[in-house]
């Protein structure tokens, strides 16, 4: 007879071993426990105070006093998520069965609400009641109804001006027309292509963007109806311009006959810069609008009285949607501020009760830059919400403006793959769950950070990354499901180049998001960089590509070379253009001039770098990598380099007196 030591000397090692190819799965680990316990019970007979104690040290001996910590330190967060996810999911599910719309949410917050206050634009001071937006979106509808147009309709708007903006595309949503919600920064060739793969019938512009509206009418489609909002100049505007405040005036209020369209129809299209080239259309879907601003709600535990203050643009999810969202669908009061003002941010939030702010990363960066004044601690806020806060000045900026909580989250509009920092975790833009991490489908998987390319492992299937290992976040894609599909782009090419196959099993398809995190032991995630070339720079994502094409076009097709270089205390990458010119013949001050006409100022590069040649590979690929890593120094580049002063609006040379200026971020970028 064998012994009964054996087999505890066996279990120990079964134990260890499933420690092992389970590093993470605490669940897996304690239910192998759990069944050796009652094998070890019955089969051998080992009496229970034989049995409990081995298999507790044994646990902890594998790895399961870290897993215990681990638990502890999760369990709560975990179930606050999973709750939320729950509760979104059966709101979904409800407003499926009961084919709501985004319109049709707004009309049940109407009735809830009514007088209360839903928009407050800072600017004009005008506030505008839940019965005041219904009555002006219905108007819209109607109109547009008028002119013949019908669900399924695209139509772009394209406005900086404000207090319109919501109830122009609602006003659609309502008769199932959908908006495509152009970038007012875009010019000439990008503006001309987003209302072109828009497919837009007609173009609703505001007032003040006449002469960008001007400059491309020609190339836009003949068919194309041109509306304008504000003030009116018949000698300023394209030939066929219709004014549209004096056509709604005359206009029914009443609730215009709504189309039967489901939860998943399209409501509106938003506009990403991407990985390359052109802006790309992003599907949003009613139920998407809804998921996206129902998670913030819920996760970050927001309450219908918050006032938020929205200061972001109108055309991103993170301003229309997350912002928006919550007072269309939640009922809270927002405050909408034509642009962003570092020295009006916190005398707003006193001025209308704001308790919570958004933010994007650039915006915290010139919160903390502003002189120190007693009214930014004087302010009722309770809560930051938004992406791109760097770790850095994460502390400063809770310490110094006394905001409690950081509500950091990470989304595209487009991927399904959203995160949420839902418990105040310095540094972090969201989490996965250690203890169940298959519940939520999304995984950090190694790439190639230069390259973009997933690495795969020998079966050909992504390799998931541990904890301190930095990957790209992939949300896997369930398309049968409505709360999982990726509803992608316009441009059926480009959506399938944001989708990877097997990437967490065989025969799976995934969504990339592009973006490199790095998670810790206790599952939290953290923003690293993007793959591949795009880079952000205040708050926008830019294609080098695309500034490659522009610069090479004014340039008479010199080799340009776009990468991002990395200015200490700056967040994301300030813009450098190489610029092969042997011959010295660039001329800088037109150079600049068109720029501004050819570019958003987020796009126009910060630094030039004039050389003889650019490095390109066997297959006339450009070879970025030295150069990117060579920055703006002129200490290590021997290159002639410029700067562009931003007050001048012109190129000086940078020397090495500029550098130190800008490296200790006396220099405004
Ligand atoms: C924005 O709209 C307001 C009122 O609607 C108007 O007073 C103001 O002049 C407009 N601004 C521009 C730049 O058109
Ligand atoms: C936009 O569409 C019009 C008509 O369909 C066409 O003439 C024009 O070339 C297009 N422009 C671009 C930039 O694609
Ligand atoms: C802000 O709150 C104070 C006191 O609660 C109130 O008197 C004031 O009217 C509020 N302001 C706005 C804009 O709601
Ligand atoms: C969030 O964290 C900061 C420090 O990291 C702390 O001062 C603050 O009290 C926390 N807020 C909440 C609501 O727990
Ligand atoms: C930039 O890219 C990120 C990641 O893909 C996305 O979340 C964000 O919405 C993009 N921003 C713009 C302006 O396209
Ligand atoms: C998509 O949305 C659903 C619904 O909440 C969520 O459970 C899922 O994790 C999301 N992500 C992906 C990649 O499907
Ligand atoms: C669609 O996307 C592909 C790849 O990104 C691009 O080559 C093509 O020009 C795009 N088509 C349109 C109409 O934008
Ligand atoms: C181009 O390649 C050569 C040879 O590999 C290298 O010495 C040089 O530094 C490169 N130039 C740039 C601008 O990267």
């Amino acid at each position: 007879m064998v012994p009964r030591s054996c087999y505890r000397v066996e279990a120990a090692v079964m134990i260890r071993w499933l420690g092992h190819i389970s590093s993470t799965g605490l669940m897996l680990r304690l239910a192998c426990s759990t069944a050796l316990l009652f094998t070890l019970r019955m089969c051998v007979g080992l009496s229970w105070f034989q049995v409990l104690p081995s298999i507790f040290i044994f646990f902890l001996g594998s790895g399961g006093w870290k897993s215990l910590h681990v638990f502890s330190k999760t369990i709560y967060r975990d179930l606050h998520a999973a709750s939320v996810l729950l509760r979104v999911k059966l709101n979904v599910k409800k407003h499926l069965r009961e084919r709501n719309t985004v319109p049709k949410l707004f009309a049940k917050s109407v009735k809830k609400y009514g007088d209360k206050t839903a928009l407050i634009f800072e600017g004009t001071g005008e506030k505008w009641s839940f019965k005041e937006l219904d009555e002006y979106s219905n108007r819209v509808a109607n109109l547009l109804l008028q002119r013949g147009f019908t669900e399924g309709d695209v139509i772009a708007l394209f406005m900086e001006n404000r207090s319109q903006y919501v109830g122009l595309w609602l006003g659609m949503a309502k008769i199932g027309v959908e908006a495509a919600l152009i970038n007012f920064n875009l010019r000439l060739e990008a503006l001309v292509h987003c209302v072109n793969i828009s497919n837009a019938k007609a173009v609703v512009f505001g007032s003040e963007l006449t002469d960008a509206m001007c400059e491309v009418h020609s190339s836009m489609g003949k068919t194309v109806k041109l509306l304008c909002s504000g003030e009116w100049d018949p000698k300023r505007v394209p030939e066929g311009t219709e004014h549209l405040e004096p056509l709604l005036e005359t206009t029914s209020t009443n609730q215009p006959r709504q189309p039967d369209r489901s939860f998943t129809d399209r409501l509106f299209y938003i506009y990403t810069s991407g990985t390359t080239g052109m802006p790309k259309a992003a599907i949003v879907v009613h139920s998407r609008y809804y998921r996206m601003a129902a998670l913030v709600y819920y996760g970050f535990r927001m309450k219908s009285e918050d006032v938020l203050y929205d200061c972001l643009p109108l055309y991103h999810s993170a301003g229309n949607i997350v912002g928006v969202g919550q007072c269309l669908i939640h009922g809270m009061t927002v405050v909408i501020r034509k642009k962003f003002s570092a020295s009006k941010f916190w005398d707003d939030c006193i001025k209308y009760n704001c308790t919570i702010v958004q933010y994007i990363g650039e915006i915290c960066r010139y919160l903390l830059n502003q002189p120190k004044k007693d009214t930014e601690h004087q302010h009722k806020v309770r809560m930051a919400l938004g992406n791109g806060l760097r770790q850095s000045i994460w502390e400063e900026f809770t310490s110094r403006f006394n905001v409690p909580q950081i509500a950091e989250f990470y989304g595209a509009t487009e991927c399904n793959c959203s995160l949420g920092n839902f418990d105040n975790k310095t540094g972090a833009c969201g989490f996965n769950s250690r203890i169940l991490p298959y519940v939520y489908p999304i995984r950090l998987v190694k790439v190639n950070e230069e390259t973009m390319e997933l690495i795969r492992g020998p079966d050909g299937v992504c390799i998931p990354c541990g904890p301190g290992e930095p990957g790209q976040l992939v949300g896997r894609i369930i398309q049968n499901d409505p709360l999982r599909r990726f509803d992608g782009y316009v441009n059926q090419s480009a959506t399938n180049k944001k989708i990877a196959h097997d990437v967490f099993k065989k025969g799976d398809s995934a969504y990339l998001s592009g973006d490199v995190l790095v998670m810790d032991d206790y599952g939290y995630m953290y923003f690293r960089d993007r793959t591949g070339d795009t880079f952000r720079w205040k708050g926008e994502n830019v294609s080098t590509t695309e500034v490659e094409g522009t610069l090479s076009r004014l340039l008479d097709m010199k080799d340009v070379v776009v990468y991002g270089v990395e200015v200490p205390g700056a967040e994301g990458k300030a813009g450098m253009a190489a610029i092969a010119d042997p011959e010295h013949t660039t001329d800088l001050v037109k150079f600049s001039r068109d720029l501004e006409k050819a570019l958003p100022p987020y796009a126009r590069p910060v630094f030039l770098r004039f050389l003889p040649e650019v490095n390109k590979t066997g297959t006339f690929k450009f070879q970025k990598t030295d150069m990117r890593r060579e920055g703006f120094d002129p200490n290590v580049v021997s290159d002639k380099l410029y700067f562009l002063d931003c007050t001048k609006g012109q190129y000086v040379e940078l020397n090495v007196e500029l550098h130190r200026s800008i490296v200790s971020g006396k220099q405004k970028l």
